[in-house]
């Protein structure tokens, strides 16, 4: 199935000069879901990348990362933008374009030794997936792996991210 044809380009979004590839348009097709879903999980199978928690990244990554958690049979955990957890939280601090930004984990969700994947839509410059991978080592979890829909090569995102086996469907 050609994957690229259900993701939809909207230049301009969210800011001039941004070629935004919207998933939506895959994810409301039921055969293009279905297969995408099951592409993630045999690539991962074949990678050796099972965990025993997928972390998703807030808000696209949760929408892969617990679809592909299902299919796994592994736990899903949630990173989220400061302030939305209700429990206690560890935190990272990230560098955006301008600015930082943070992400946070519920303190009770991992401990020293869970294996976890993270999953999320779409790799640029690695930022939101290469904190998200700092905050899951400071806990002393081991990282088994990344998967992303898409990766965006020219951006070199996968660079700042550790040695570990990284998996994308489509490529730009
Ligand atoms: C997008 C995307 C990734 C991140 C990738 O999320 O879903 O999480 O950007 O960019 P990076 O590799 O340069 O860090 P966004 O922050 O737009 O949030 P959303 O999923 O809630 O739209
Ligand atoms: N997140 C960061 N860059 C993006 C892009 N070009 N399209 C969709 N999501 C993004």
């Amino acid at each position: 199935m050609d994957l690229k044809s259900l993701i939809r380009d909207i230049p301009d979004f969210p800011k001039p000069g941004i070629l935004f590839r919207d998933i939506t348009t895959l994810l409301r097709d039921p055969d293009g879901l279905r297969y995408t879903i099951d592409l993630f999980t045999q690539k991962c199978i074949d990678a050796e990348l099972q965990a025993d928690y997928v972390i998703g990244m807030e808000s696209r990554g949760f929408i892969f990362g617990s679809l592909l958690a299902y299919k796994l049979e592994s736990g899903f955990i949630p990173v989220r933008k400061k302030g939305k957890l209700p429990a206690a939280v560890h935190s990272i601090e990230y560098e955006l374009e301008y600015g930082t930004d943070c992400l946070e984990v519920h303190q009770d969700a991992l401990h020293p030794g869970s294996r976890v994947l993270i999953v999320d839509d779409l790799i640029a410059t690695g930022g939101t997936a290469s904190a998200t991978a700092k905050l899951v080592q400071q806990i002393g979890c081991e990282l088994v792996g990344f998967g992303f829909i898409i990766e965006l090569r020219d951006l070199q995102g996968r660079k700042h991210l550790p040695d570990v086996p990284i998996i994308s469907l489509i490529e730009y």
